[in-house]
C-alpha cells in the first residue's frame, strides 16, 4: 500500500482502487477521467494517465488476468476486439480456459522443493522455464514498438519468441532488436508460393532456429466483432514481411487481399518446405491423433496442439484436452507442444503432466506489451514463471524431468 501527495492531501492507493468501482455519487471529490476511471478531483488531468499507469497499476499487476482487464480498459476497442475475438460464439476460445478448471492434481509431499529447477529445452535450445511466446499478428496494434519489443521481452526472460507471418515489423528488425534471441518463424503458405519461401529462406537467414508452419488457417474464421468493427489495419501500420508483395491490390482482409492464402495445402506440401529450409519443421493446429500420425510420418521435428486460440473452428476441443491423443499417438517420436487458455502457472504444469514439453501465450502476451511494451511483457512471463514455480513445488516437484502424468488425475479426464 501506498499514497499519493498532492498539496496537502495525500490518497491512500487501495482506497483509490476502490473507488474506481464505485458510482458518480461521490462527483466532487472524484471525477471520471479521459482514460475512463474515477481518480481524485485534486489531481490535475495532465497527469491522469501517467499517475494511473505508474502507481495504480504496477501494485495491481498479480495475475495475468489485470494485465487482461488493463489491456480492455486501454486498447482501442477495435483493437482490443481483434485480440479477444474467437470464431463464431467463442465457445472453444472460452473452452480452453474451462477445461483446465476441470483437471485436478495428485500432489506429492516431502519431496525436498528447496531447489526448484525450471529450466527445459526445446529441439535442443535451453529456455529458462517451459513457456513460449505463440505467434500472433499485429504486436503494433498493442505497442508502438511492436515485435521487436516482443523479440527484446523473449530474449531477457530466456525463452523462444515465434515472429508471426502477419508481424508488423519486418525480421530484420526483430531479428536485429534481439541479436542471439531464440526465435522461430512461423508460416502461412500463400498462393503465391514465391512469397511463403522468400520468407522461409529468409528467416533461416536471419538466424531464425525453427519453422511454425500453421495448418488450421485454410481460411480465416468468422470473428463476429471483427465483422461488425470493419477491422482494418490502421494505415500507418503495414504487413512488413508482405510489402511489396500484394501492390495495388484491395487489402480488405486483416491488411491483406481476400483469400491471399493457398486453401490447396496439403500434407504433400510439407517435402516442398523441406526442400526450401534446413530448418526443424514445426507444425502447429493439430488436434488429432491422425493428424499427428501423419505429422509425424512426413517428417516434422515438432507439433504444437492448437486451435488457434479458438479463432477458426468454433466448437474444436479445448486443446489440453485434445493434448492426451496426440502425445500418445506420437509415442515421444517428435516433441509436442500446446498453447490456448494458458493463464496461470499451474496451467503449465497440467500441461506439462500431460506430456507438452512447452506452451505458447498469445494473448497474455499481447496484454502485456499492451500494459508496457517489453517491460509489460517481461512482467507477464515473470509471473507465469514464478507461479509455475510455486505449482510445481507445492505439487512435489523439483524440476521438470519431475513432472508425469501421475501428477493429475488422469482416470477421470
Ligand atoms: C493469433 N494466432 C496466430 N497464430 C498463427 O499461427 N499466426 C498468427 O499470425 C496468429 N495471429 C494471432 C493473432 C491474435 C490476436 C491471436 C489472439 C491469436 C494464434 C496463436 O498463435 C495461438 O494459437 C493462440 O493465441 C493461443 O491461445 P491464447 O494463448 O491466446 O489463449
Amino acid at each position: 500500500m501506498g499514497s499519493l501527495c498532492l498539496g496537502s492531501q495525500a490518497f491512500d492507493f487501495v482506497t483509490i482502487k476502490s473507488k474506481q468501482l464505485q458510482n458518480p455519487s461521490c462527483a466532487g471529490l472524484w471525477r471520471k477521467t479521459s482514460i475512463g476511471c474515477w481518480l481524485p478531483d485534486a489531481l490535475p488531468a495532465r497527469l491522469d494517465q501517467m499517475w494511473f499507469s505508474e502507481h495504480l497499476c504496477a501494485m495491481a499487476m498479480v495475475c495475468l488476468l489485470d494485465f487482461e482487464a488493463y489491456a480492455e480498459k486501454y486498447l482501442p476497442k477495435i483493437a482490443w476486439d481483434f485480440f479477444a475475438a474467437g470464431a463464431d460464439e467463442c465457445s472453444t476460445r472460452d473452452e480452453n480456459i474451462l477445461a483446465y478448471k476441470r483437471i485436478r492434481f495428485r500432489p506429492r509431499m516431502l519431496r525436498d522443493v528447496s531447489k526448484l529447477d525450471t529450466r527445459t529445452k526445446i529441439l535442443g535450445t535451453e529456455i529458462s522455464f517451459p513457456v513460449g511466446i505463440a505467434p500472433t499478428g499485429f504486436h503494433q496494434l498493442a505497442w508502438p514498438d511492436g515485435e521487436k519489443s516482443t523479440a527484446r521481452a523473449a530474449k531477457a526472460m530466456g525463452t523462444c519468441y515465434i515472429a508471426s507471418t502477419y508481424s508488423t515489423c519486418s525480421l530484420e528488425e526483430i531479428a536485429a532488436a534481439a541479436p542471439g534471441g531464440f526465435r522461430w518463424f512461423q508460416l502461412y503458405i500463400h498462393r503465391n508460393r514465391a512469397v511463403s519461401r522468400q520468407l522461409v529462406q529468409q528467416a533461416e537467414a536471419l538466424g531464425f532456429q525453427g519453422l511454425v508452419l500453421t495448418v488450421d488457417l485454410p481460411y480465416t474464421g468468422k470473428r463476429r466483432n471483427d465483422v461488425r468493427n470493419g477491422f482494418q489495419l490502421p494505415p500507418h501500420m503495414k504487413l512488413k514481411n508482405l510489402e511489396g508483395a500484394f501492390e495495388g491490390d484491395d487489402r480488405s482482409e486483416y491488411g491483406l487481399p481476400p483469400n491471399s492464402l493457398d486453401p490447396s495445402v496439403t500434407w504433400n506440401d510439407i517435402y516442398w518446405l523441406r526442400s526450401l529450409t534446413h530448418l526443424p519443421i514445426i507444425i502447429k493446429g493439430i488436434l488429432t491423433k491422425e493428424d499427428a500420425e501423419l505429422a509425424v510420418r512426413h517428417g516434422v521435428q515438432g507439433i504444437i496442439v492448437s486451435n488457434h486460440g479458438g479463432r477458426q473452428l468454433d466448437g474444436a476441443p479445448a486443446t489440453i484436452d485434445a493434448l492426451v491423443e496426440v502425445v500418445e499417438a506420437v509415442r515421444d517420436r517428435v516433441e509436442v507442444y500446446l498453447d490456448g487458455g494458458i493463464r496461470k502457472g499451474s496451467d503449465v504444469l497440467k500441461a506439462l503432466a500431460l506430456g507438452a514439453k512447452c506452451v505458447f501465450i498469445g494473448r497474455p502476451a499481447l496484454w502485456g506489451l499492451a500494459y508496457k511494451g517489453e517491460e509489460g511483457l517481461q512482467d507477464v512471463l515473470r509471473i507465469l514463471h514464478d507461479e509455475f514455480r510455486l505449482s510445481m513445488a507445492l505439487a512435489g516437484c523439483a524440476s521438470i524431468s519431475e513432472i508425469g502424468q501421475d501428477l493429475v488425475q488422469f482416470s477421470k479426464l
